[in-house]
This record gives structure tokens, sequence and C-alpha cells, in this order.
């Protein structure tokens, strides 16, 4: 089953001289519980792209489905609650709040849709990622692998249908970086979650099902690795 579907994206910034184009008609489509690795040269449209899978940022033409949901067939609000309920999105940085604890950081997704935390579900993830004994902490009293960890627990407390993650361990040292990546790998085999992972490291590469090189805004291999 295709969870992701992509159809003739394409992306240009600006207007007439200065117009980039920096997503030139991509197409592609991932199956539930896939993790892709999408890998390419500094400005080639990664972020770009993923910005446009998460909801993040409008299409300048295309399709993006995710489980069947025309993305930019929504207005503003419906995509609002679509991108919170199935989408998780992780940062290089983080993107934590920081007058926020850790356990309101990862619940406030719920929050804002006004649901009930499901205390079961929300201990097993703080277990799994470690962060029990930080609950009560604010982000800055965290180190950059725990703050990483939390933006993690907070992208899957909704029970997204995809993850999407730019650069995770961009800012990260190697134990960090081996860290998140063996969370999110364990989340995508243990719960079968979509992941999708933008990176420049050729380890982080390897790890995946299939690699997607972008470049000059276009599709360079597709290749499967495992299946
Ligand atoms: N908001 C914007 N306005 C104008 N141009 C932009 C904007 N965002 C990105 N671009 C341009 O689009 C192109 C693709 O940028 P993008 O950020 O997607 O690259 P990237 O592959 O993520 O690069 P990096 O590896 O450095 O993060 C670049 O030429 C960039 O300058
Ligand atoms: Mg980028």
């Amino acid at each position: 089953m295709n969870i992701l579907q992509i159809e003739n994206l394409s992306k240009v910034y600006g207007k007439g001289e200065t117009a980039v184009k920096a997503l030139d008609n991509v197409s592609f489509s991932v199956k539930k519980g896939e993790f892709v690795v999408i890998i390419g040269p500094s400005g080639s449209g990664k972020s770009t792209l993923l910005h446009l899978l998460g909801g993040v940022d409008r299409p300048t033409s295309g399709k993006v489905f995710i489980d069947n949901t025309d993305l930019y067939n929504l207005n503003e609000t419906q995509l609002a609650i679509f991108r919170r309920r199935q989408i998780g999105l992780i940062y290089q940085f983080y993107n934590l709040i920081p007058i926020l604890t850790v356990e309101e950081n990862i619940t406030l997704p719920l929050l804002l849709d006004e649901h009930e935390v499901d205390k079961k579900q929300f201990n097993e993830i703080v277990e799994k990622l470690g962060l029990t004994h930080r609950l009560g902490h604010l982000p800055n009293q965290l180190s950059g692998g725990q703050q990483q960890r939390v933006s993690i627990g907070r992208a899957l407390i909704s029970n997204p249908a995809i993850m999407l993650a730019d650069e995770p361990t961009g800012n990260l040292d190697s134990k960090n970086s081996e860290e998140i990546m063996e969370l999110l790998k364990m989340f995508n085999k243990t719960f079968n979650q979509t992941l999708i992972v933008i990176t420049h490291d050729e380890r982080i590469a390897l790890q995946a099902d299939r690699v997607i090189s972008i470049e000059d805004g276009r599709i360079a291999k597709d290749e499967v690795i495992r299946s």
C-alpha cells in the first residue's frame, strides 16, 4: 500500500529574473513502513521537497497524496489539522517550545487538537526515548540528543501516517547521531512507521530501505537497498 504519492511536483521561488526552480517535476511513491533516505548536494531541493511533503509550503504545481488525502486540495484550516494528525516533522534544530516542559512539548499536538493523552501510549513512547526522568525539564535543561528525542516523541504522539526528518542528526555528535538513528529505525521497524530522512551522512543512507538522490531539483537516482 502506498502511504505517500507525489505527482509532477514543482516549486519555483520568486518571480521573473530572480526565480529559482527548486523542484522540477518530481514524482515517486512510498509504501507504508518504508524507510527512505533522501540525499543530494546543498541547494538541490531536499528541504523544499520535505516541506511540500509535510504540508508546510504549497507547491507551484503538482500533487501530494498522503494516505489517499490530496494534501493541497485542503484549505488552510483542514491542512493544519491534517498536518498535526498525520505528519510527524523532525528538524535539525529540534524546534521545541522553550517555555514548555518535555511532557508538554510531546503532548502539544494532542492538546491543540483537544484530544486526550493516551497515558499508556505516552508512557511507552517516553520510555523508549529514555525520557521518563526528564518529563518536567525545559528544553534548555537538556542535551542536544535529549532535545531531539523530545522532538521525536512530539512527532510520534499522534500516530502519524509518515515521519519526515530534515537532517535530524546534523547538529549531534556521532554517538548521539547513532542513538537517534537507532530510535527512528526502531519506531520504523516495530510500529511499521513510514520514515523519510534527509541526510548528508553516507552511513545513515546505508541503513535505509531505499535511497533517493536529488540533483538540481530532480530525482537523479532511486535505489532500493533492501526490501
Ligand atoms: N524561501 C526561499 N526563497 C527563495 N529561494 C529559496 C527558498 N528556499 C530555498 N530556496 C532555493 O531553492 C533551492 C533549494 O533549496 P533547499 O533548501 O531545498 O536545498 P537543500 O537541498 O535542502 O540544501 P541543504 O543541503 O543546503 O539544506 C536553493 O537554490 C535555495 O536557494
Ligand atoms: Mg536543506
